[in-house]
């Protein structure tokens, strides 16, 4: 009988983008570019290894649940999602950010309750908590940085790379929550148990991978 292959998740864009070199010098390379593809399953080199491409925040719960056995997601959205049901047993080093506040320039302190706009709702609501500020939180899924601008938020919570998006809408980073986001290997409980020998066979790899690059 043949086994169900080895399925890996990753993201569209920088992720994918930056894992698929990593993998290739882990021996997985992609039968066809997808990104030039609408479909989501993709084949690859190694007839027990299939990579489907989803949204970012989709990779804990699909790796969590079993969707996939692996997959690559940022240290960001594994602080959001919690890290239930999941091992972390690798850090790719690739699209590094920071997770920070950013406010208006040159914005006054917020008396009371503080308006915060973010799709790191979880993350938001407990440092805010563990600084001892009453936050009211909201909801967004993108574009954070304009809800300042239209008085929606007294605060955004977001990532920031080179602070050019800050910049280019008048805002400025005012506190760090995580200096240390990059895109981490995650591996479900179970696969990690089933298919011990499979998975850490891809994870020496990639580590030797990323290994090379520093
Ligand atoms: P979606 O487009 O589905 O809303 P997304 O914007 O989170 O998802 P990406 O922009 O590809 O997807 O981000 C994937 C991961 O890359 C993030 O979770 C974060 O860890 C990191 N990242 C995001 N923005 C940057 C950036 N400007 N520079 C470096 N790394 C980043
Ligand atoms: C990300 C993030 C910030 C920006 C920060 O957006 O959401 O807006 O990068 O990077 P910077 O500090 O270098 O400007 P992304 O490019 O992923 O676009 P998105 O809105 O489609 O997620
Ligand atoms: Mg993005």
């Amino acid at each position: 009988m043949t086994e169900t292959p080895l399925t890996i998740a990753l993201s569209k864009g920088r992720i994918l983008q930056e894992t698929l070199p990593l993998l290739k010098e882990a021996g997985i390379e992609l039968l066809e570019d997808p990104s030039a593809s609408r479909k989501l399953i993709f084949d690859t080199t190694r007839e027990d290894v299939r990579i489907i491409v989803i949204r970012a925040t989709d990779v804990p719960p699909y790796v969590q649940h079993g969707g996939a056995d692996l997959g690559v997601a940022g240290k960001d959205v594994l602080m959001e999602h919690g890290a239930e049901g999941l091992f972390e047993p690798l850090d790719l080093e690739i699209a590094r950010c920071k997770l920070m506040v950013a406010a208006l320039k040159d914005a006054p302190p917020v008396s009371g309750r503080v308006r915060v706009a973010t799709k790191f709702v979880n993350v938001a609501r407990a440092y805010f908590a563990r600084q001892g500020k009453q936050a009211e939180i909201i909801k967004l899924y993108g574009a954070m940085e304009l809800a300042p601008l239209v008085g929606l938020a007294d605060r955004i919570v977001d990532i920031v790379d080179t602070g050019n998006t800050l910049r280019a809408n008048g805002l400025e980073p005012t506190e760090i929550i995580a200096d240390d986001i990059s895109s981490r290997v995650v591996v479900n409980r179970a696969s990690m148990k089933t298919r011990h020998g499979d998975i850490q066979g891809i994870l020496d790899k990639l580590e030797q991978a990323v290994a090379k690059r520093r």
